[in-house]
């Protein structure tokens, strides 16, 4: 079923015109990346499904039901959670204190039934709970931004370049945690420009280029489209 549709979305920054009636869809439980260059539209993209930056027009549904036009909160409240580039972590409040704060937002009631599920998520963060966020890594720091979001009722999340700036070693850690995400049933929209990676646990994908959608098809059609990859992924012929 799909969960997620946009149709002719148009986006703007100011007077600057970043989306061009972009069209997609994602599948419900499944992970669906978003591909393309520095500069492409992924992270608009993902502001504009938030509601962050709202679209000038085309739609935005979620479950059928049209969420664009809706505040950024009351897309949060429909579980709808946003990992966004960079992290946001507060990094003077330990890995506990990052936690709770969000979860004060979020309204959740249990705070030890949630961090309960974080830990067994990211043991490492159980272990650092009384840590700073100035002191983790930068995997560490990805790990406890996914967490972040998934407190409470998360059923889309929103992952900006998870793996941007990690060692291999990390992003095999992040590769780990997406795919229990998504058993857990959690529908998973990945901007990505570690393409190996998106291929490799992306069921469908979405290649952007100027803020228009180049491409649409599952990894199979990615991996034997050459052209695809040379024009728009940077991937070189061999
Ligand atoms: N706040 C902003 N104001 C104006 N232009 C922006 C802003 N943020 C991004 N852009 C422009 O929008 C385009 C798409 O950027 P972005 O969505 O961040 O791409 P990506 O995430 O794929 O790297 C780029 O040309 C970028 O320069
Ligand atoms: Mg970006």
């Amino acid at each position: 079923m799909t969960a997620l549709t946009l149709d002719g979305v148009n986006t703007f920054y100011g007077r600057s015109h970043i989306l061009f009636d972009l069209s997609l869809e994602a599948r419900e439980g499944a992970v669906t990346c978003l591909l393309g260059r520095n500069g492409s539209g992924k992270t608009t993209t993902i502001r504009t499904i938030m509601g962050l930056t709202p679209p000038a027009s085309g739609t935005i549904a979620w479950e059928g039901r049209r969420i664009s036009g809706l505040r950024p909160w009351q897309i949060f409240r429909l579980g709808i959670k946003l990992v966004p580039q960079g992290r946001g972590i507060f990094p003077r409040l330990s890995v506990e204190e990052n936690l709770r704060l969000a979860m004060v937002r979020a309204e959740i009631g249990d705070a030890g039934v949630e961090l309960g599920k974080v830990w067994a998520l990211f043991p490492i963060l159980e272990e650092r709970r009384r840590q700073p966020g100035a002191t983790l890594s930068g995997g560490q720091l990805q790990m406890l931004a996914i967490a972040r979001a998934l407190l409470g009722r998360t059923r889309l999340i929103l992952m900006d370049e998870p793996t941007e700036g990690l060692a291999p070693l990390v992003v095999q850690s992040i590769r780990e945690a997406l795919g229990r995400i998504r058993a857990s049933g959690v529908t998973v929209l990945l901007a990505e420009q570690n393409v190996r990676l998106a291929l490799e646990i992306g069921d469908q994908h979405h290649i952007i280029d100027n803020g228009r959608i180049r491409f649409s098809g599952p990894s199979e059609a990615i991996r034997s489209n050459e052209d695809v990859k040379t024009s728009y992924l940077g991937v070189s012929r061999r």
